[in-house]
């Protein structure tokens, strides 16, 4: 397995630890009869969501989807050798972004334009991604004989 990609897996194990430690604490909180603040949850979606699922399935992605080796010369056919750590550094700066801002938004103006920055990482991230799943997703050039 490439490093790129263990590198999305990994985070997305992590992210998964931290979920289940804030929805136990959301919980235990609950429990206790405490107000839960109102965008927690909300926060603990968007780490389980783009943290854990979508950094586990864009790092599977981009190891195991068709290689295109003739596009992608220098990675063995996978990608242009930079853009998993672009799209990787996108994807979770964005993250990380958007659960600092988006709480303390009406707090200050900065943080409001900290979270549209985070959209706008977030969807370059998106894109970026798509580009090469596109790209990569294809029926192979020579089949086999009973291979599709
Ligand atoms: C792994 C252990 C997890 C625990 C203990 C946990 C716990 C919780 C709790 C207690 C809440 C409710 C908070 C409230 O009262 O509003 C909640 C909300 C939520 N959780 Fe989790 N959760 C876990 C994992 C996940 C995962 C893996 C996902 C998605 C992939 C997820 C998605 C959500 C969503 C979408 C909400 C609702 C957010 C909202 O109200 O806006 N959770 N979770």
């Amino acid at each position: 397995m490439p490093l790129e990609s263990r590198l999305f897996v990994k985070t997305s194990l992590v992210c998964l630890v931290l979920v289940a430690l804030w929805g136990m604490l959301m919980s235990i909180d609950e429990m206790m009869g405490a107000p839960i603040p109102g965008m927690w949850p909300i926060e603990h979606a968007h780490l389980a969501f783009v943290g854990w699922l979508l950094n586990l399935v864009m790092g599977i992605a981009l190891w195991f989807l068709p290689l295109d080796r003739a596009r992608f010369q220098q990675t063995q056919g996978r990608y242009p050798k930079r853009a998993p750590y672009f799209i990787y550094a996108a994807l979770n700066g964005g993250l990380l972004l958007r659960i600092i801002c988006e709480p303390n938004i009406s707090s200050s103006h900065y943080f409001a334009i900290g979270r549209g920055l985070s959209a706008l990482l977030q969807t370059l991230a998106s894109l970026g991604f798509i580009g090469i799943a596109w790209l990569r997703t294809r029926g192979a050039p020579h089949p086999a004989p009973g291979v599709r």
